[in-house]
């Protein structure tokens, strides 16, 4: 036989496997998602998320602790909230639930980056993310005044980093205003540019509580049927301010990351969101998959574009990149 080009010369053994990979998963990588309650000594796995829990600001101290020790920086805090109202007021409240935890966070760990969620259906009645009209319709103007106010009473708190995720239009460029006017100039924003109406955040709504009491979120997130229209989403967030962009959900969109990639090679962060994880994870509990299902999965995230993984995978995945894949 004369075959000159044998791909499989480098695949012979591990080393040289190791030496010509393309694309590596790192713990820098990932941004672990914490959901904090109010109270004391709360330590609550959470049924629809197992392996996540909710936490009370004491229980999430220990936990950082954990963290550090696996090597992850980078939290995404989640508030719930015990009161709810039409406005979301406890969302921007000085003694919200969040700022109380930034606080308490930065108190005890110095080099943990936290960025904060900020949207208002966690802490609405109605469950919307915005401001309601009487026809329930979600008034974006109006909106965006209360998501400022959530992102400077964050930076206040002492957050590195304000993430909002909520679509409405123009909030990116109102919050950097908002941040810049009072003094947070150098604070980032990674924008959850192009986020679709998915049923994968399903887990997610039952841990957070945060479910719409009617009606869906059609009239501001995005229809999964649209990749032209991602583009969009992203060019005005990169005009208005944002520093990272982020596609959500991840691994049902891996086309979607890699087209913004391509096209603005922008820091790009992926949220491999709760419904990817609880179905994974179903799956290797019934022993249908093994777990290298899971590292196969981020890195397939990684290799489409993104430089950032927001997963809640990312304690079990530091692990074994310890032990090392
Ligand atoms: C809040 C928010 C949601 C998620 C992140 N921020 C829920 C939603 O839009 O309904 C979903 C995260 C996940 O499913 O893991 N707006």
């Amino acid at each position: 036989m004369k075959i000159i080009k044998r791909p499989r010369r480098l695949r012979s053994n591990s080393l040289i496997r190791e030496l010509i990979k393309e694309t590596r998963l790192q713990v820098e990588d990932l941004v672990y998602p914490l959901f904090v309650v109010e109270g004391e000594n709360i330590k609550k796995e959470i049924s629809s998320l197992p392996g996540n829990y909710h936490f009370s600001i004491d229980k999430l101290i220990e936990e950082i602790d954990e963290l550090e020790k696996l090597g992850i920086k980078y939290i995404m805090l989640f508030g719930i909230p015990n009161k709810k109202d039409e406005i979301g007021s406890q969302a921007y409240s000085k003694d919200g639930i969040v700022q109380k935890a930034i606080r308490s966070i930065k108190q005890r760990h110095k080099d943990i980056y936290i960025i904060t969620d900020i949207c208002l259906c966690q802490y609405t009645d109605h469950g919307h993310c915005g401001i309601l009209e009487e026809t329930g319709y979600v008034n974006n103007d109006e909106t965006l005044e209360y998501l400022s106010k959530i992102a400077v009473s964050h930076a206040e708190a002492g957050a590195d980093m304000v993430a909002p995720s909520d679509m409405m239009d123009g909030r990116i460029g109102h919050m950097r205003r908002k941040l810049d006017e009072d003094g947070y100039v150098n604070l980032p924003i990674m924008s959850y540019s192009i986020k679709y109406s998915s049923s994968f955040y399903g887990p997610f709504r039952d841990a957070a509580h945060s479910a719409p009491s009617f009606g869906d979120r059609k009239t501001y997130q995005m229809d999964p049927a649209n990749p032209s229209e991602a583009l969009r989403e992203v060019q005005l967030d990169i005009e208005e301010g944002a520093d990272i962009v982020m596609v959500k959900p991840a691994l049902a969109y891996l086309d979607i990351i890699r087209k913004v990639k391509d096209k603005y090679d922008v820091p790009m962060a992926a949220y491999n969101v709760s419904g990817e994880y609880a179905m994974l994870k179903m799956a290797i509990k019934n022993d249908l998959l093994s777990e290298e299902a899971i590292y196969e999965s981020l890195l397939s995230i990684k290799r489409a574009g993104a430089d950032i993984i927001i997963t809640y995978f990312a304690k079990e995945i530091a692990q074994k990149l310890k032990e090392r894949y």
